[in-house]
């Protein structure tokens, strides 16, 4: 009888510490954009004859993937409705012509965030500054980012992060905390070491803000 009781009383306890360790991980997500994952084509990820920036997962989409496994969160890919050429000049100019026109891109998702509370947010520096897809992702979600944790994480092709931190941080409601960026170079993406001597930061600064 005594063994059935502890039998039992052993597996409510790893229950609950299976469901406390999942609720703490369910609250993270890792929310980005690449132009990998926003072509037409497909065959992407295969043909290797277009320019390396547009073959899958992309070079925010290989930091993504790491971050994801290290912090255990949920990746969530952002999609435009109209993909891009999968042409990198193509793509450099549609760019361009976004950022000139202020243009609304629509997002084939609503992405919905409302169960999060860190969520790491990645993109490309697109002409000194976030692709246009992140203005809506941001402005699609402003009232569910209210008193989250942002992380953000950038790739670039030498300018940096350029205004990007700082226009998130225009679009984002007050009450959002916005961390210090991860800031990459595109033939730095699998630097893991780099990553990580950064998530450890992030870790701490998450960890004070929860006390
Ligand atoms: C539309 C467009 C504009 C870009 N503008 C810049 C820029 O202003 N400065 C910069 O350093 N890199 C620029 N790049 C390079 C990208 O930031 C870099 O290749 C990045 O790693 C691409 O990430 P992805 O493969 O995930 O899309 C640009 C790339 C594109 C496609």
């Amino acid at each position: 009888m005594f063994k059935i009781i502890k039998t039992i009383a052993m597996a409510a306890g790893l229950i609950s510490v299976f469901s406390l360790q999942s609720t703490a991980y369910a609250k993270t997500a890792v929310a980005y954009f690449s132009a990998a994952v926003n072509v037409i084509d497909p065959s992407y990820g295969v043909d290797g004859t277009t320019g390396s920036s547009m073959l899958l997962p992309g070079d925010v989409g290989i930091v993504a993937e790491n971050i994801a496994s290290r912090v255990q969160a949920d990746k969530i890919a952002i999609k435009v409705v109209d993909l891009y050429e999968k042409n990198y000049d193509a793509v450099v100019n549609r760019g361009g012509i976004e950022k000139r026109d202020q243009t609304h891109v629509a997002l084939a998702d609503a992405y919905d965030l409302g169960g999060y509370d860190v969520i790491y947010l990645g993109y490309p520096n697109w002409w000194s500054d976030v692709p246009r897809a992140i203005v809506t992702f941001i402005e699609q979600n402003k009232v569910q980012l209210e008193g989250k944790t942002i992380v953000p994480f950038v790739s670039h092709g030498g300018g940096g992060e350029a205004l990007t931190t700082n226009t998130i941080k225009k679009l984002l409601p007050s009450t959002t905390h916005v961390l210090e960026p991860y800031v990459v170079y595109y033939k730095n993406v699998n630097d893991i070491q780099e990553l990580e001597q950064w998530l450890d930061q992030v870790k701490v600064q998450l960890q004070s803000s929860n006390n």
